[in-house]
């Protein structure tokens, strides 16, 4: 199978990102062949800082190796280094319906969060996304939640493009996670965990070990007393309790029987220390790539160079279908 997914590279990687995506990416990489993408592209469409993206983008590619992806078994590339992705964009929008993307749940979101967010790019995003993932005819995106109504308009979009100009893009299936397809903020468990929220709300793959103890600790949870998983009523310790379970490879079943009786305060003194020991690899691994940049440089050209050639042909392929020359 072709698998293609992307991270944005502004913002600190959480665990939402890592339980929601990439553990996933981990397992996959063995059996398939699997595409990693920076989607620089898609970062710009909101405000940010020039000085600072391009940091941002290497250490996406340091986070990607620290997490286990292996580039021996999965192209890592950084999409504006691929020009055949805005070129597509370009094509594809020329058949996406306007309302289509004006009922996209992020973009309401975004916009709405000042008249000054509202640039076209926020509106076309999804087009984008969709030329990432029909470049490469992938079978399969592994992503959280959020990201479900994007792959499923990237379907429709190949869809109505091979009715259009025949045969020629993979229809793509969202894969999401058993579990931990959306991990809640810990301040406010009814809210999906975010990187544009405040450092407390998230719990960072690189936090110090006492930073996780004092988020962990003032976390959210309710005025029951048991360790229980309810999570209309109760989404706090619900949360809580899958983090637990995703880190420790144990259900939520099975967690709730061996916490009965414990306090909060225990329970959350034991995820810490759980997530501490869990987290440490990375934060090593993070440190070894961080002072090898021309090693992971290399990477990225050697990544580039794949994806370019599948991506060149494929785009060939486009154009002719659609009558340029
Ligand atoms: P982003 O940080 O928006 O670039 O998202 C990167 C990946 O992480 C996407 O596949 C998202 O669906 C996933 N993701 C982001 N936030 C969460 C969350 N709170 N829970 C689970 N997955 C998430
Ligand atoms: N929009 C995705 C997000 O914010 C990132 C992304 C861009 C992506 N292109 C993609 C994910 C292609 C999967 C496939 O998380």
């Amino acid at each position: 199978m072709r698998i293609f997914s992307g991270i944005q590279p502004t913002g600190e990687l959480h665990i939402g990102n890592y339980l929601g995506a990439i553990k996933q990416w981990n397992s996959l990489q063995h059996q398939n062949n699997c595409i990693f993408c920076i989607v620089d592209l898609h970062a710009i469409t909101v405000p940010y800082d020039t000085e600072k993206l391009s940091n941002l983008i290497l250490e996406k590619a340091v986070i990607y190796l620290a997490a286990g992806i292996d580039p021996e078994k999965a192209i890592i590339f950084v999409q504006s280094h691929v020009k055949a992705h805005t070129e597509l964009c370009w094509l594809l929008n020329t058949i996406t319906p306007l309302g289509d993307l004006y009922r996209m749940t992020q973009y309401k979101e975004k916009s709405q969060k000042g008249k000054k967010n509202e640039n076209a790019g926020l509106l076309n995003y999804p087009i984008l996304m969709a030329a990432d993932i029909l470049l490469y005819d992938a079978d399969i995106v592994p992503v959280g939640e959020d990201q479900k109504q994007h792959v499923e308009l990237a379907r429709s979009i190949a869809r109505k493009f091979n009715s259009k100009f025949g045969e020629t893009f993979t229809l793509p299936k969202e894969q999401l996670p058993t579990e931990g397809a959306r991990i809640m903020s810990i301040t406010n468990p009814k809210k999906k965990m975010s990187k544009s929220d405040p450092e407390a709300s998230y719990i960072s793959l690189f936090d110090s070990p006492e930073a996780i103890k004092k988020k962990i600790k003032s976390a959210v949870t309710d005025t029951y007393k048991t360790i229980k998983y309810d999570k209309e009523k109760r989404p706090g310790i619900s949360n809580l309790l899958t983090i637990y379970s995703l880190f420790s490879e144990i259900e939520v079943k099975e967690v709730e029987k061996e916490m009965k009786g414990k306090s909060y305060k225990k329970f959350k003194d034991e995820l810490a220390e759980l997530m501490i020991i869990k987290l440490a690899p990375f934060r090593k691994r993070r440190e070894e790539f961080l002072s090898r940049e021309v090693y992971v440089k290399e990477i990225l050209k050697q990544g580039q160079d794949a994806a370019n050639s599948l991506a060149e042909s494929k785009i060939s392929e486009v154009k002719r279908k659609m009558g340029l020359i």
